[in-house]
C-alpha cells in the first residue's frame, strides 16, 4: 500500500459569493506534519470545511487528489471512510448519542459489511486510548461533546483520531482554549499517530503547540493562500514578530473590515 496523500491545487473556495480561497496550493504525504498559521479571517477554518465537503463552501475551481482519487467528486461520507478526518475548532454537541456509540458506529462504516469490529475489541482498543490521554472513562458513556469544557472537546476530538486511525488529518485549532497539561496530552495523541502512513495538516494561532509537534513544514496563510513556507524556525519567528514583517515583504495591503 502507497503512502497517503493530499494534493490541493488552484483551489478557489466561495461562501455567499463571497471568494474566500484563491489559488490555493499544499501536498501532503505520509509521515508529515505540516502547520498551517495565519491572521484571524484568512480562510483557514474555510479550507477545512471546503475539504470535507461542507455544503456551504462552493468549489469554485482547482482539484483536490486524495489518495489516487479525486476529493471533490466524493460524498462527504465517503470522504470520511477513505480515510479523511477533521478535529473542527467548534465541534457540535449531539444530544442522545454517546461518545463510544458513535465511535463504534463511524469505525464501523469504514469496514466492510460483516467486519464490524467486535464489541470486546473495540471496548479494549477504547481504554487504551483514554487512559493515553488521560480521559476519564464516564467520557465513554457521555453525550458527545454535550456539556463537554472546551478542553473536553479538543481532547475528544484527539480520541476520535487515534480510534478512527485516518490517513490524512486536519486538526483546526485543537490547541485552543488548552492549558498546558491539556496541551501536552493533545500532543502526546497527536504525536502517537506519527508515521508512513499518517499526514497531518495543523491549523493553530500559537507556535507552543509546535513546540510539542515538531512540524516539517509551516505555511503563512493570508487573504485565503499560502504566502510563504519554512521550516519549524517560521512559527518561532512568527511568534516573536508578528505577521506584518511578512506583510511588508511581498507587499500585502491590510484588507478592510467590512461592516
Ligand atoms: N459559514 C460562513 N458564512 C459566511 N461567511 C463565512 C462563513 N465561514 C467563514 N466565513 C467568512 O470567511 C472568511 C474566512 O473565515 P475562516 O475560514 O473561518 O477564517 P480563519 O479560520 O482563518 O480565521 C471570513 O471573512 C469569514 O467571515
Ligand atoms: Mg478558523
Amino acid at each position: 500500500m502507497s503512502a497517503p496523500y493530499l494534493k490541493i491545487e488552484n483551489l478557489q473556495v466561495e461562501i455567499e459569493g463571497k471568494q474566500i480561497l484563491k489559488d490555493f496550493n499544499l501536498e501532503i504525504k505520509g509521515g508529515e506534519i505540516h502547520a498551517i498559521m495565519g491572521p484571524n479571517g484568512t480562510g483557514k477554518s474555510t479550507l477545512a470545511s471546503a475539504l470535507m465537503g461542507h455544503p456551504k463552501y462552493e468549489i469554485t475551481g482547482g482539484t483536490v487528489i486524495f489518495n489516487g482519487e479525486d476529493l471533490l467528486e466524493m460524498e462527504v461520507d465517503e470522504r470520511a471512510q477513505a480515510g479523511l478526518f477533521l478535529a473542527m475548532q467548534y465541534p457540535s454537541e449531539i444530544s442522545g448519542i454517546t461518545n463510544a456509540d458513535f465511535l463504534r458506529s463511524a469505525i464501523n462504516a469504514k469496514r466492510e459489511e460483516g467486519d464490524e469490529i467486535s464489541l470486546m475489541k473495540f471496548i479494549r482498543q477504547l481504554d487504551k486510548k483514554m487512559d493515553l490521554l488521560e480521559m476519564n472513562q464516564e467520557f465513554a458513556q457521555r453525550y458527545l461533546n454535550e456539556g463537554f469544557s472546551g478542553g473536553e472537546k479538543k481532547r475528544n476530538e484527539i480520541l476520535q483520531l487515534l480510534m478512527l486511525e485516518p490517513k490524512i488529518a486536519i486538526l483546526d485549532e485543537i490547541d485552543s482554549g488548552l492549558d498546558i497539561d491539556a496541551l501536552k496530552v493533545v500532543s502526546k495523541g497527536v504525536n502517537e499517530m506519527r508515521g508512513e502512513e499518517f499526514g497531518c495538516l495543523i491549523i493553530t494561532h500559537y507556535q507552543r503547540l509546535l513546540n510539542y509537534i515538531t512540524p516539517d513544514k509551516v505555511h503563512v496563510m493570508m487573504q485565503g493562500r499560502i504566502v510563504k513556507s519554512g521550516g519549524a524556525e517560521l512559527a518561532e519567528r512568527l511568534e516573536a514578530e508578528g505577521y506584518d514583517w511578512i506583510k511588508e515583504e511581498l507587499g500585502i495591503e491590510d484588507e478592510k473590515v467590512q461592516a
